[in-house]
């Protein structure tokens, strides 16, 4: 279902926060490029680090993918694409050293952007302890320097821009040392070509420079920026995009926001809708689908039955994937929800870039 148009006041101040002009004011540290810019790094990693992973032993049993908030999410996203390729689990964690159950034959993965972060260098910590086999992608950070000693393997990548923002700097090396440990099977690179191309495509579609009438990501912002955004995954994929769309409006538009996702739905937040007129009155739930095979017919169903009963008062949207891999659909519906918090935190008059109370915490956790 298309978004309500929205009130056309709202619209045109939009386009105007989204000129060349309005966005030099409104985003000065230039976030909309960052966003655009992500099909530029799908590109391949350098073989040696995946020649040196494959050396250093068998196929593990299973994956720790570490790291926190903006490296976080590439780990997200390789879990649920191996999921969905039946490959060996890969387990996100988010927190200090290692699982308790992790077992010897387990691969560690440390990913952090900066390589400063705290959690993640104490589960690198915890792993060297073990002598669990790992790497790491970073762009440099005490990270860095640990691999380096440790003579560990490091996939490098480019530092200086928001770890959100890197999201296929940090993913495709994932990936890639996955299928260098013999988790995955290598992607091909036509398909990353696909993928680049798709995204491209949707970066033009809901570029800053079009307007909000034929602006998708425009419209849902419209009617986002002044509720409480709510946003479920349908098929498991879409799951993490939903986090995603939830961590983006967080993080760039300083908003609460709600993510989730189906069948769980259906057993708890279901309820909540129908007190929502009380609690945030302009709230209506997104729903990210995939297209073609990740789907299932009993999904559809599913959707089709919480709309009934969420009743004919809670509009609902549904945002779906262009048909392609599951990276090509993870990182288009990714991509979508960047551009959605981007227009959030401009209509809203916040940086999108600024993160103040996560510098000031990590700075008050050094000091601690
Ligand atoms: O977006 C952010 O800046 C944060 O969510 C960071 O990604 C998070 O604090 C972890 O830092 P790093 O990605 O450098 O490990």
């Amino acid at each position: 279902m298309a978004p309500e148009p929205p009130l056309e006041g709202e619209a045109e101040r939009l386009d105007q926060l989204t000129t060349t002009h309005g966005l030099a004011a409104a985003d000065p540290a230039g976030m909309a490029g960052l966003i655009t810019a992500l099909p530029d790094q799908l590109r391949a990693v350098p073989a040696e680090v995946g020649a040196q992973i494959a050396q250093s032993g068998a196929r593990p049993g299973l994956v720790i993918a570490a790291g926190m908030g903006g490296s976080a999410i590439a780990a997200d996203c390789a879990a649920a694409i191996s999921a969905e390729a039946g490959a060996a689990a890969v387990i996100p964690w988010r927190n200090y050293g290692l699982p308790t159950w992790a077992g010897d034959d387990a691969m560690f993965v440390a990913i952090s952007y900066s390589g400063n972060t705290e959690e993640t260098l104490s589960g690198y910590a915890a792993a060297r302890e073990r002598q669990l086999r790992r790497f790491a992608i970073t762009s440099g950070g005490e990270l860095a320097a640990m691999c380096a000693e440790d003579n560990v393997p490091v996939y490098s990548i480019p530092e200086g821009q928001p770890p959100r923002t890197a999201l296929g700097w940090l993913l495709m090396p994932l990936l890639e040392g996955l299928s260098a440990a013999g988790v995955l099977q290598p992607a091909l690179p036509q398909s990353i070509d696909e993928t680049a191309e798709a995204l491209h495509r949707l970066a033009d579609e809901l570029a800053p420079y079009r307007p909000s009438r034929s602006n998708p990501a425009k419209l849902l912002a419209l009617r986002f920026w002044q509720a409480l955004p709510v946003v479920y995954g349908v098929e498991p994929l879409c799951h993490v995009a939903a986090y995603r769309w939830k961590c983006q409006l967080n993080e760039n538009a300083k908003m609460l926001a709600i993510s989730g996702g189906l069948p769980e739905q259906n057993h708890n937040e279901v309820l909540a809708w129908g007190r929502i007129a009380e609690q945030a009155p302009n709230s209506f739930p997104v729903w990210l689908r995939t297209t073609g095979p990740f789907g299932d017919s009993r999904m559809t169903q599913r959707v089709e039955a919480t709309r009934r009963v969420l009743g004919s008062d809670v509009d609902s949207v549904e945002v779906r994937a262009c048909s392609g891999s599951s990276l090509t659909q993870l990182l288009w519906l990714c991509l979508y929800g960047d551009f959605v918090s981007l227009y959030c935190a401009l209509l809203g008059g916040v940086d999108p870039t600024a993160i103040g109370a996560i510098d000031a915490l990590k700075l008050a956790m050094s000091k601690a």
